[in-house]
């Protein structure tokens, strides 16, 4: 079978990686793809959103499956186009995307089948915002109901910090026109939980944590994701099983019922408050970096996944117990302005250890290419010893211009230490 694969970062690798392992695939392409992509499968020169383009390339290269990473491809239609061009495509449609495109889709839809959430008001109005979160405890959560590449949320923790963002996104229009869900202030431990959805069959993915903050010890702007691992200790049996039944079941359920049942990886953004599992988010799409190091613990063969899911056929999924850490390795200056260009040695050393995030070959060199760079991972019997393993990867990779957390994992390895 030839399979697509439609994105051009560290997810897509992973994918690419899963699908280079799959006896069923003959020939992977993957559009636009990257530099370490390249070498796994054939880069085609289409861009995530050019919905027409993908679709007739698909026809016209008689692709079995077709698996979508980016959301910005489900917000432009692809699922649809493929659909209605008779194609089998691993995504859920524009309708079904709104779980993630819309945050105040997303949250009617929680509060309407009792999924447990923060509570939460939604705004078009600037001085009706203001007046609100005037109103309610601080820190108070603004977010843009709209795709923002992740800079649409604000934790503001002065009244003076959320007028300023109030502003942003309902005055001045940063991200475009559009409205303001205010939220109340969560704590606890972050989680995501993805799943193989297909309608109101759910087929759960072991879990992962991603590290958001630019910088060790939590600190510096949220960024698309520093790192990850996996397994969780700290999420119990019965935590998983409570998220299973209660929010991804729940979710999966309500889309068929609103009448836009979804197919593909819903993604639940999770936190384990004092008051039991709430979402904060959830995405329509494979998480990046998450998917890095859960697609590497799934024994099952992906495309066999996919595509059972994409027929609404029934799947057993077996998964490794070997536990996966990953580093992000990124441009100096992200999440801000930052270089390319530059040439990165020692790649070769870590073979197989290494998705390419943002990267572009030049001849025989590979150079930087984006924000995030490389991900690095390590795998072993216990997250430590996977963590050393991604660390000593690391230590291979010469370039100028990268930087990395170094504290991966540490909401458990601060634990084990104490
Ligand atoms: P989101 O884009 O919705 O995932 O939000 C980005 C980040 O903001 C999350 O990963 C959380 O760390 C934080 N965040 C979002 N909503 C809340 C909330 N209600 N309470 C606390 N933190 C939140
Ligand atoms: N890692 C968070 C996301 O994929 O949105």
């Amino acid at each position: 079978m030839k399979v697509l694969v439609i994105g051009g970062g560290g997810r897509e690798h992973a994918i690419v990686d899963a699908l280079a392992r799959s006896p069923r695939v003959g020939k992977i392409y993957c559009a636009p793809g990257n530099a370490g992509i390249a070498r796994q499968a054939e880069c085609v020169a289409i861009r995530e959103t050019e919905v027409e383009k993908l679709r007739d390339f698909a026809a016209l290269r008689g692709v079995g499956l077709t698996i979508v990473g980016p959301e910005a491809a489900l917000a432009a239609g692809v699922a649809d186009a493929f659909r209605a061009a008779g194609l089998r495509i691993f995504g859920p449609t524009k309708a079904a995307a709104r779980i993630e495109s819309s945050k105040e889709f997303a949250k009617k839809l929680m509060v309407k089948y009792g999924i447990p959430t923060a509570a939460y008001e939604t705004f078009a109005d600037y001085a009706e915002a203001l007046a609100y979160v005037g109103s309610r405890p601080l820190p108070v959560v603004l977010k843009y109901d709209g795709l923002a590449a992740g800079k649409g949320v604000v934790v503001a923790r002065t009244l003076s910090e959320a007028e300023a963002a109030l502003r942003d996104m309902l005055l001045d229009d940063r991200f475009g026109r559009g409205k303001v869900v205010v939220e109340e202030f969560l704590t606890g431990p972050e989680f995501s939980f993805m799943c193989f959805v297909s309608g109101r069959k759910v087929f759960p993915m072991v879990l992962a944590q991603d590290h958001k903050r630019a910088f060790d010890g939590d600190e510096g702007p949220n960024t698309g994701g520093m790192g990850a691992y996996s397994p969780l200790p700290f999420i119990t049996k019965e935590d998983e099983a409570y998220a299973l039944e209660r929010i991804m079941q729940r979710a999966a359920d309500a889309m068929v019922d609103e009448g836009c049942p979804f197919t593909g990886v819903l993604y639940g953004g999770l936190m384990k408050t004092p008051d039991g599992i709430k979402v904060i988010e959830f995405n329509a799409r494979f998480g990046d970096p998450e998917t890095e190091v859960v697609l590497p613990r799934m024994k099952t063969d992906l495309a066999e996944v996919c595509c059972a899911v994409a027929d609404g056929r029934d799947v057993r999924i077996e998964w490794d117990d070997r536990a996966a850490l990953g580093i992000v390795l990124a441009s100096k200056g992200y999440p801000g302005a930052y270089e390319k260009g530059w040439e990165i040695a020692g790649l070769d050393e870590v073979a197989g250890a290494v998705y390419h995030m943002g990267t572009k070959a030049d001849g025989e060199r590979i150079l930087t290419a984006g924000g995030r760079v490389l991900f690095v991972v390590g795998r072993g019997a216990t997250l430590a010893e996977a963590r050393r393993r991604a660390l000593a990867s690391v230590g291979k990779i010469g370039c100028g211009n990268l930087f990395h957390r170094s504290d991966i994992g540490h909401y458990v390895f601060d634990k084990e230490e104490k």
